[in-house]
């Protein structure tokens, strides 16, 4: 019998998770938590066939380079700045993401995010716990209601869409900003306004703003001090894409110096490193990466990830590779 092609899972996923592959790789698992050390994702990605790594490891030229049995990087997560695509590209390794397996818990973490900062959830949670809950008032923690409130969305991929549905649901006034500029059915399935506005027409407009694009250069410091500029100083910023999308420097200065009444984010630029004035800003609503948190998204997103690796190593090609090498190793062996 052909020996278990060999996986490597660069760090221990929920035991419901792992079971999905059991029996049908050889398999080897990083450690548990947050992080793996250099070495040992070097290591184990030089022995690999195919790759499983989480959004946080840095899969770049050097390590893709050690690497001379990968096929394929099945990355856990949607999104996949973390991984060197025109490297895997020219060595001929498949790069594949998780779509739709992340879109409804992060949709709902944006959601939470959105109704917890109009809220101020965070203060009154932490003024009751402190004992300062002295009674019911007329005038603490005065909010705002979603509903009649306007949502900017930029970037209308899946999540994007997910969140336009719950927004509107909320009563809320959606516009957007994205790429590609969806088809008047879809607007009206989502119930958003007509057509995709330019970044400086749709800031202005909105009481919130959502982000909801991936990290590429052109999206990098999107948010920036001059966008910042243009949202109302009542409007409040939901992150729940990549970190750097903001400038994250220029949003923690507009909130210690009143230019805008919120940000709710779920991710960081320089993660897991939180900008100092981020933690000191006055609504400021600060999650650790949360957004796929649910086991439904994990084990969603695991079958996807693993479906990827048995089609990959069985000759296939992937169903949802997110770069395209000429001659990808997987077939070349093969042949
Ligand atoms: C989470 O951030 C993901 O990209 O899946």
């Amino acid at each position: 019998m052909a020996p278990l092609p060999r996986v490597f899972i660069t760090r221990r996923l929920p035991p419901e998770v792992l079971r999905l592959l059991e029996g049908k790789v050889a398999l080897e698992v990083g450690p548990e938590g947050a992080r793996i050390e250099r070495h040992a994702l070097l290591e184990g990605a030089a022995q690999a066939e195919a790759l499983v790594p989480m959004l946080n490891d840095k899969i770049d030229r050097a390590l893709l380079e050690s690497a001379p049995s990968l096929k394929l990087v099945a990355n856990y997560a949607a999104g996949y700045d973390n991984v060197d695509l025109k490297a895997a590209e020219e060595l001929g390794i498949w790069v594949t993401n998780t779509p739709d397996a992340t879109t409804d818990s992060t949709a709902d973490l944006a959601m939470t995010l959105m109704l917890g900062s109009a809220r101020h959830l965070p203060m009154g949670e932490t003024a009751l716990r402190r004992g300062e809950f002295v009674g019911w008032s007329p005038t603490a923690f005065l909010g705002v209601q979603l509903a009649g409130r306007t949502l900017g969305i930029i970037g209308m991929g899946r999540i994007g869409r997910a969140v336009a549905k719950r927004a509107a649901a909320f009563g809320m006034r959606v516009l957007y900003l994205s790429r590609r500029p969806l088809s008047g059915e879809e607007e009206r399935a989502l119930g958003v306004e007509a057509g995709s506005r330019p970044l400086a027409q749709l800031l202005p407009e909105c009481d919130f703003l959502s982000l909801h694009c991936p990290l590429t250069a052109q999206t990098r410091h999107l948010i920036d001090r001059e966008a910042l500029a243009l949202l109302k100083p009542t409007a409040r910023i939901i992150n729940t894409s990549r970190g750097a999308v903001l400038d994250e420097e220029a949003l923690a200065r507009a909130l210690h110096e009143g230019r805008l009444a919120g940000a709710a984010l779920d991710v960081y630029e320089g993660e897991p490193a939180v900008h100092p004035l981020l933690l000191s800003a006055p609504g400021a609503l600060l999650l650790p990466h949360l957004g796929t948190s649910t086991l439904a998204a994990r084990l969603a997103m695991a079958e996807r990830a693993f479906g990827e690796v048995t089609r990959v190593l069985s000759g296939a090609r992937p169903l949802y590779a997110v770069n395209t090498p000429a001659r990808p190793r997987s077939e070349h062996i093969l042949a």
